[in-house]
Order: C-alpha cells, then structure tokens, then sequence
C-alpha cells in the first residue's frame, strides 16, 4: 500500500478524534462511516489456524452459498431455535443456535445448571469453568453448533432488571472472569460460545426500541468490559441486542459494532442478531452484523432482510463482497476454532426445539417432512453432582446468630413453611418458561431457561434428612394462610421459611413483571410469611430464592430470624445444595454479587418504566460507572448486605500484605499497537462471484418451502439497480485501514493484560472448621471520577482449621487505567492509588497505597 493510503487512513482516524469536541461523547458519526473491519485471524492468539481453513472453506463457495450460511432460514423453520442455510454442495449442515446461558432450552434429558447469577456467587474460577464444560458437553451431545450464551448484558446497572440473573454481577470484572471461564469451558467442548447481549440492554421495559445515551469512559470501563474479557478469552460469537444506543439500533450500529468490538477489541468471531433485532439489509451488513437471526422478518418478495435480499445487495453492488466474505469468513473461523481434535467432528442435531414427540416436522414453519426429530439423547452425565456442589457453594449467608446454622442431627423438629420450599404441581415444567411461582423457584424466566430434568425441592431435601435424623417434619404450603403458617412453626426447633422473587424476559408477564421486576419486595406474601413465622419462632432461618436484591433489611433486624441465606436460582438440585449448607457439609463460601439496598431509591439508577413517550423511549445512563456498590459508596449510603459480602460456619484472619512491582518501566500507557502495525492489510476477498443473475436463482423444478428463507434472488428480472446510494462511501471501502490505538489483537492492545504488581496476603482459618475463604482485592484508582474502590481480583481459599495460605493476586495494567476519552486509550491516571483487601466491599482487612511505578508521578487527592 502506498504511503498516501496510509497518511490518508491515519488522518481519517485524526478527525474523527478531533471532531468530537465534547470529551466523552463517542465519536459515534466517524464511526458510521468507517468500513466494517473484516478479520483475518493474524497475530490473533488462536485464530490463525481456523482462518486458513475458513478462507480455504469459503474460497470454494459460490454468491448464494456464502448468503445462505449468513441468514437463518426463519422462525420454527428448522429444528433449532435459529439455523442457517447450509451447503448441501460442499454436505455442509446449516449452524444450528440453541438458547441458554443456563443449559439446552426446548429439549429432553439435560440438566438444568445454577444460574449464571449462582455463578457470580461462588466467585470460584473453577466452578465458572467446569459449569462452562459440563454445559458444552451437553449442547454438543445434542448436535447444536453455538450455545447462546454466557450474558453479560444486562450487566445489572438496576437491580430490577429481569434478565439480571442470566449474567453473573453488577460487576464488570467479576461478571468479565465469568464470561472468559464459561467461554473456554463451553468451546473446549466443540461448541461455540455466544456473549449476549451486547450491549447496554440492560431492562426489559421497552427492550426494542429504547435509545441509551452513554458516555465513551462508562462505556469503556463498565459495561464493554467484561464483553473485552470474553473476546479475548476467543469467544466465536456476539449477539447484539435489541436495544438502540445513541438512536442506533444495536444491530445497525457502526460504533458499537465496527469501531469498538471489531477495531478496538479486534474480536474475530461473528456477530449474529438478537432474535428480530436486525431492522435492515444494508445498515446492519454494513455496521458489522454477520447472521441475521432468526432471519426472517422483511417485506415480500423474501421475506427475510437478507437471505435473497442480501445476494441482491451483493450483485448491485451496495453491499460490497469483501463485506460477505468477512461474513461467512467470521462464521467459519469460529467453526474451525472449536472443531479441533477430539472435537473435530460435528454431530448432526439429535432432537427439535418444537415438540417432544419422537416423530414431527424437520421443518415446523412449513409443517414438512415429518420424520424422527427427537432421539432423546441423554446427555446429563455426572453433571449432577457439579451442579449440587455450585448450589451449595453459590448460597449466602447473609445472617447466623447465636449459631443457629449450622443445623446438626439431634434437632427434634422442624418446620418447612412456603410455597418457595414446595414441588411444583404438575411437575418442574408446568409452567411453560418457568413462568410461575408455584412452587419452588429454581430459575427465572424466558429464554435464559432449561427444562428440568427433575427439580429437587428444599421440602423434599430437608424431609428425607430429618426423616434420617429422627426428626419431626411439618412442610406448610401456607404463604396467604398465615395463622396455618403460625401454627406449623409454633414449638418447633427451628422453622425454615422460603420466600422468592422472580425475573425474566418480557415476552412472559408473571404476576403482573413484564421481565424487570416492578419493586424489590418479596412476592406471593413472603414478607408477612417471614414476619408471621418469626413471631412464634425464635430460631427462624430465613431461605431466598431471588433473582438479585429484595428489600431485607426488616428481616435482618428481626431478632427471631437467626439465619438467612440467598440461595438464588441453584438449578436441578435445589433442594440438595441447601440440606448440604444448612447441615453444614458444605461450609458456606457463596457472597453476594450484587448489593442488598434498603430501598430501591439506595440505588440511584433508575428502570424507565413509563417513557414520556412510549414511541421513543430514551434513557442516558448519567449515573457513568456509579452502579451497585460504587453508587452506595459515593453516596454514603449504608446497604443491609454489601457486595462481596457472606458468612461462614468458621472465621479467617487476614495478614502480610506485600506488593511486588512486576514492571519498573511501565509508562502511563502501554506503546500502542499502532506503532508497530497500525495498519490493516486490505480487505480480502474469498473466490469469485458469479454476477450473471440466472446463476442466483433457484435452480429449475427446486420447490421451495413457504415461507423458508432461501439465499436465491426471487427471480432472474429482479432489477439490479444500485440502492442505498445514501450509505457513506467509506462504510465500503476496502483499502488499508487503521488499527485503533487501545486495539491490536482479541480484547484489546496486548499490553493492558500485562501485570504490573503482584499483591499478596496471608488467610488463617482461626476457627473450629474447615471453610473456603473467598478474600477480595479491591483498588482506589483515586480522583473523584473514581469510585471509592472497584474489584480487581478475587480468590477461593480452602483452609483447614489453623491452617495458613498466601493468595496472590495479580494487577494488570487494564485494572489500573482509566479510559482517556481524547487519546482513546487506556491511561493510568496520576492519583494516588490504594489497594484493599478484604472480606467484602467493605469489610476491609488490609490496605496499603500502590508504589509509584517508576516514570509515574502520583499524587494524594485528599
Ligand atoms: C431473544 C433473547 O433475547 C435471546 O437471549 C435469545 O437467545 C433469543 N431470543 C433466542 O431465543
């Protein structure tokens, strides 16, 4: 390439960062018109191996070959909840895409895993992993090729946010360690990963058509950084979501998309639609997306925004065929990079999404070719056995006085009280979408769900233990009876009383929550419940099995509440996990993810749930990155429970803080990529493209489906004349472009990842049991701007009684830097930085202020 080209790419790049004058606002019109940045897999940490077999894949297939693998071939068209065209040339099956985040939804004989909520709670890497490879062992056993999950979107910026517990925290580098543990353990699997939603869709109220506005550091630091983590753990795909940001859908949008997770974060994989979120052909082939989901959805003749539409798009010229080819080229590559060694083969789907019958429809849309669709394979394994474990290791305990808890053997009665505790009548799945409360709670709603296999409930669990012991039991349904609730806790030696609140996608309304929760209060009574059970019993424990916070302070404040624990959405083995922490063979190491507010104002940002006008619904997320914790410690407001916050049955003792400074020539941002190979190579195109119209339609006497999706033109007269002649004419320019200066390879420049200190401190188990210690790392970046401390690493420390051990934390230069809106990179800022460690948010053990790194000046701000 010329010099002039590069000159020219860099000063496009210039004015775009000149031009926005405004220091925080993204520099969202440049970013239109940049070309979609198309991938190549070089330099790219474990890409470059599936890229040369994707571009020799994709070398070979012809105009509508490439179309069909981009666009789903509609709704219930297929086995799958979403599947692509295929190559029937080639004997290539289409993708098929499965829902959850949880396990494999709309199917038999699989497990239904903790929430991704649970998952948070443990802050345990390891359970985090082997949840991921348990649940890519089943999607593979089931033949689906992109699991659609984990969710890191809804991050949590408002605790009534109902799909909330889809995601692991309000916190981005808890919920960032989530999405990159679950990715690797769901692609060591040969299943592909999907990180959804992405991003800043963060309510169910007005999903589809509310615009947020954010600022680019908010943007950078809170919500883009756990997604950052994902795609550098390799994730092969992204979901965008159903939301706009500044007037953009998210789907059609160029900043989001191309500027930062396809420039910046240099992801390699592809985007695909959130369900009906893409609105049209060109805007979205152009802003980045790469498979139009479910892919129908547009005006006749084809019914689909792409599918013919796109080839269509393609033969006039509008969408250019570098633009395709990094469509299909992403797609495959994310093929190729999980289909590795044992996992080199591909299993064909074993079952369909729409009905449990043996035999039914291959395609249901068209109610066509009835076959065997289900062959029921049972594909659970021993995976039991981990989900009862993260059950167990996922519940907090939030309360325990005078030992209450842990209950022993010798109890002579007990009580179960509340519907929360009970079966559910009519089976675990009853309720279609787990959309109901009658009985106990074990996930929220929507999509994010699995069918259960079976659901152990905390009555059935905590009966057949007391049975064991000798134990009188009495289980009251009771939640609107309360003098029946009276009665079964009255003279009891303990009374255990359940309560839920549930959460999840609009598409279901629960109790009158379309999705976000309309309050933080218990539903179905449980309030009273507790209140009226702990009036007679004084050794009453308290069992939550919540989407996020509710409102507990009263409870807190009872003195015959001796115990509490949250229990959140522990899966399959419910009742399992509980007996296991209430009896003490698991010593309780769950805390919370999120904080415990005593009032929903305590929170500071605010669900829209009436939009001044519900035809344009918009949102700014002024609060920046002052969500969940920081907002309560800016605003000095005192929660019931604080993040990061949980007891168990032994107590720790925290020592020997020692920081190591790992690199004494760190300036205050790392040499940008740029320096070195700033410039992308022009975009490549794979094989060539038959333009002659008769060559793109369906081949003579092919009887199509209705109304199945094809890649086809609709007919060899289309009219090819060039349309969208309004699409800025750099969105198609295929020359050299620049790489952004925080970008370079997957998540990021490189660099950010490096640790600069290493922190260390010493844990005593000083009790009388053994128990898991979940110490916390906490860093004051300093300045006003920042929050009071943000998490920077965590650990799970098991520790016999007496017994001592060093955890090592490890700070990279990201975890120290603030996002420069100007520069548009990351910078460690001149403050004064100091470092906690602790047993919560705040309950600090250990503290000291991080040594200057040589080269930095830092100075107190206070
Ligand atoms: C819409 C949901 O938002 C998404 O999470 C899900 O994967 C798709 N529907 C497919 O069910």
């Amino acid at each position: 390439m010329g010099i002039l080209s590069i000159l020219t790419a860099l000063a496009a790049v210039t004015i775009t960062f000149l031009g926005s004058t405004a220091a925080d606002v993204p520099p969202a019109a440049a970013a239109a018109g940049s070309p979609s940045p198309w991938a190549t897999g070089r330099g790219a940490g474990g890409w470059d191996e599936a890229y040369t077999k994707a571009s020799e894949f994709v070398g070979q297939l012809t105009l509508v070959e490439k179309v069909n693998l981009t666009t789903g071939t509609g709704w219930e068209a297929d086995v799958c909840i979403g599947m692509t065209g295929s190559v029937p040339r080639l004997g290539f099956a289409g993708f098929c895409l499965q829902d959850g985040p949880l396990g494999v939804r709309y199917t038999t004989k699989n497990s239904a895993f903790p929430a991704g909520i649970n998952l948070g709670a443990t802050f345990s890497r390891r359970l985090m992993r082997l949840r991921g490879e348990a649940m890519g062992e089943e999607f593979r056993g089931k033949g689906i090729d992109v699991q659609l999950g984990p969710a890191a979107g809804p991050l949590g910026r408002v605790p009534q946010g109902g799909r909330n517990w889809e995601g692991f925290s309000p916190d981005p580098y808890l919920t960032g360690i989530g999405m990159a543990e679950t990715i690797q353990g769901i692609q060591s699997r040969g299943v592909i990963a999907c990180a959804k939603h992405y991003i800043l869709n963060e309510q169910e109220h007005y999903r589809g058509s509310i615009s947020v506005k954010i600022d680019d550091r908010t943007m950078h630091e809170l919500y883009l950084w756990p997604f950052a983590d994902a795609v550098r753990a390799g994730v092969g795909s992204v979901m965008c979501s159903y939301n706009k940001i500044h007037g953009d859908y998210s789907c059609e949008n160029s900043w989001t998309t191309n500027y930062l997770l396809k420039n910046e974060l240099n992801f390699q994989g592809f985007v695909m639609s959130d369900w009906g979120a893409q609105h049209t052909t060109l805007g979205s082939a152009l802003s980045g997306l790469d498979m139009a989901m479910p892919g129908d959805g547009g005006a006749p003749p084809y019914r689909s925004l792409w599918g013919g539409a796109l080839t269509e798009a393609i033969l006039s010229g509008t969408v250019p065929q570098w633009r395709l080819d990094d469509m299909v080229v992403r797609i495959m590559a994310a093929y190729f990079k999980v289909h590795t060694g044992a996992f080199a083969s591909r299993p064909a789907p074993n079952f369909s999404a729409w009905t449990n019958a043996s035999v039914g429809p291959l395609h249901p849309s068209s109610n066509s070719t009835w076959t065997v669709v289900n062959s029921f394979v049972d594909v659970q394994s021993t995976h039991a056995a981990l989900i009862r474990e993260i059950g167990a290791k996922s519940t907090v305990l939030l309360k325990n006085t005078a030992r209450a808890l842990p209950l022993h053997s010798l109890l002579k009665s007990l009580a179960v009280i509340g519907r929360d505790a009970q079966n559910i009548p009519g089976g675990p799945n009853a309720c279609s979408e787990r959309a109901c409360i009658n009985g106990t709670v074990a996930m929220g709603y929507g999509s994010g769900t699995a069918e259960f296999p079976y659901l152990v409930s905390p009555a059935t669990a905590l009966q057949l233990r007391a049975a064991a012991d000798g134990a009188a039991f009495t289980n009251a349904v009771a939640n609107w009876d309360l003098e029946a609730a009276r009665g079964a806790a009255r003279g009891k030696d303990v009374a255990i009383v359940f309560a839920t609140a549930t959460a999840g996608e609009n598409f279901v309304v629960v109790d009158g929550n379309a999705g976000d929760r309309n309050n933080l209060t218990l539903w179905d009574n449980g309030d009273a419940l507790i209140r009226a059970v702990a009036g007679v019993n004084n050794n009453t424990v308290v069992v939550l099995h919540t989407a996020g916070p509710v409102l507990v302070e009263e409870i807190s404040k009872n003195p015959n509440v001796t115990a509490i624990l949250w229990a959140g959405f522990p899966g399959q083995e419910s009742g399992n996990s509980l007996v296991d922490v209430l009896y003490g063979v698991v010593n309780p190491q769950g805390r919370s993810p999120f904080t415990w507010g005593k009032d929903v104002k305590d929170y500071g940002a605010e669900l829209l749930f009436q939009a001044p006008d519900p035809r344009k619904p918009e949102q700014s997320f002024d609060e920046g990155v002052f969500i969940d914790y920081r907002h309560f410690q800016k605003a000095g407001i005192e929660p019931t429970y604080e993040f990061g916050f949980g007891l168990s049955y032994t107590e720790f003792d925290y020592s020997g803080l020692k920081i190591v400074v790992q690199n004494s020539t760190a300036g205050a941002t790392v040499p940008s990529q740029v320096v070195a190979h700033g410039i992308t190579e022009p975009a490549p195109t794979y094989g060539t493209v038959n333009k002659n119209v008769t060559a793109n339609v369906a081949p003579e006497g092919f009887k199509k489906l209705v109304p199945y999706v094809y890649p086809w033109l609709s007919s060899a007269n289309v009219s090819l004349a060039r349309t969208g002649s309004s699409s800025p004419s750099t969105a198609t320019n295929g020359s050299a472009q620049p790489v952004l200066p925080a970008g370079g390879a997957p998540g990021g420049n490189p660099g950010l990842y490096e640790v600069l200190y290493t922190i260390s401190a010493k844990i005593k188990n000083i009790g009388k049991v053994a128990g898991t210690e979940i110490p916390q790392l906490y860093v004051q970046l300093g300045g006003e701007e920042n929050p009071w401390g943000v998490l920077r690493g965590f650990d799970e420390v098991v520790l016999e009684p007496g017994e001592t051990k060093t955890v090592t934390f490890e700070l990279t230069r990201r975890d120290i830097s603030n996002w420069n809106t100007t520069s548009q990179n990351w910078e460690i800022g001149n403050k004064e930085k100091v470092v906690f460690i602790g047993q919560s948010s705040s309950r600090i053990r250990l503290n000291s202020t991080l040594p200057v790194l040589p080269g930095l000046l830092w100075r107190s701000y206070d």
